[in-house]
């Protein structure tokens, strides 16, 4: 069976556009693949983060996705930090891994245009542990989008060089791995772009936001005036929201929706509140997880151990095999 790796930012709270892009593809994965699904906090750390903020925020992440349905049964699912081997593959990588290389990487000059005060080592290395993440299982496929295809390129030049300069066809080469071709595309609530956190909070629908959060939320969502000819193309405001309906409510709320405005007849205000029951619906089930799974320390701890547990055993072999193959025998 093949096998999967993922890194999770741990960047606190999921919204819909996570949910229906990553999450739903995972929970599609873990029946099929060998998965291994993992917060990142060691790359987190390249920002700073305080120790409490740290640890809430991986907490929260691991809370999210297990009542978004990632099956801890089925997938391996743990915390980076947790599973030290990482950080020494990390080092065997960085040996072989070039200044000119890593300096050129679009996300690395990207970060240094943006805090050109905080142009740390770990920043400039960030490719060469993640890397170590797909490397450590020896993972075939990694469901990751298009910005981080560099990354994913650059892994197989590590495992790749790794495997010329000892002679052994040890690493495997990783791809992006995606059901279609075509990911559905979250709009957010701001009338312009996809749901994201970097664009606010008042963009963004989150699986634990309160109903009333969300009908606030969906209420406050940017509409025209109406259209005024029948049958117009609707303005991209106006197009988010269905497009944000398709995902949430039936086909025929949609149509119905949709005849109203092609016949000038539509009224955003119910429009809206269709809109903002169908998400608390979706997501309810969800948010009551939430709270249900963090409210239950034992049942976390023993998710993330034994999590830590199967990704060391797999991450244990790999490092066997390294060690022997640079030469590090024993005595
Ligand atoms: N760089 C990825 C991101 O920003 C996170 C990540 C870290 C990752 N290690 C990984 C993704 C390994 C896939 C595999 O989203």
């Amino acid at each position: 069976m093949e096998t999967v790796v993922s890194g999770i930012r741990s960047t606190g709270k999921l919204h819909l556009g996570n949910y229906y892009g990553a999450i739903k593809n995972f929970i599609r994965m873990q029946d099929e693949f060998n998965c291994y699904f993992f917060i990142a906090d060691l790359h987190s750390l390249t920002t700073h983060p305080t120790p409490e903020n740290l640890h809430d925020t991986v907490r929260q992440v691991v809370v999210e996705y297990l009542a978004a349905g990632i099956d801890p049964e089925k997938a391996t699912i743990y915390v980076q930090s947790h599973v030290t081997e990482v950080i020494e593959l990390y080092l065997y990588l960085n040996m072989n891994a070039y200044l000119g290389e890593l300096e050129r990487a679009t996300s690395f000059k990207d970060k240094v245009r943006a805090n050109p005060d905080n142009v740390n080592a770990g920043l400039l290395t960030y490719p060469v542990l993640m890397a170590a993440d797909i490397l450590l299982h020896r993972a075939t496929k990694v469901p990751v989008g298009k910005d981080q295809e560099q990354h994913l390129e650059m892994t197989r030049t590590f495992g790749n060089r790794f495997n010329r300069m000892y002679k052994h066809d040890y690493f495997p080469e990783a791809f992006a791995f995606s059901y279609s071709d075509k990911l559905i595309k979250i709009p957010g609530l701001d009338g312009k772009g996809k749901m994201g956190k970097s664009e606010g909070d008042a963009n963004c629908v989150y699986l634990s936001d309160s109903p009333e959060a969300i009908r606030k939320k969906v209420m406050k969502a940017k509409t025209d005036s109406g259209p005024t000819i029948e049958n117009q193309q609707k303005p991209q405001e106006i197009q988010n929201l269905f497009d944000l309906m398709k995902v949430v409510s039936t086909p025929d709320t949609v149509a119905h929706f949709d005849e109203l405005y092609n016949k000038c007849e539509i009224r955003y205000g119910d429009f809206k509140k269709q809109l903002a029951e169908d998400m608390v619906s979706a997501t309810e089930p969800i948010r009551s997880r939430i709270e249900a799974i963090s409210a239950d320390d034992a049942y976390v701890s023993r998710v993330v151990a034994m999590g830590a547990e199967k990704a060391r055993e797999s991450a244990r072999k790999t490092i066997k095999d390294v060690r022997e193959i640079i030469g590090f025998r024993s005595f």
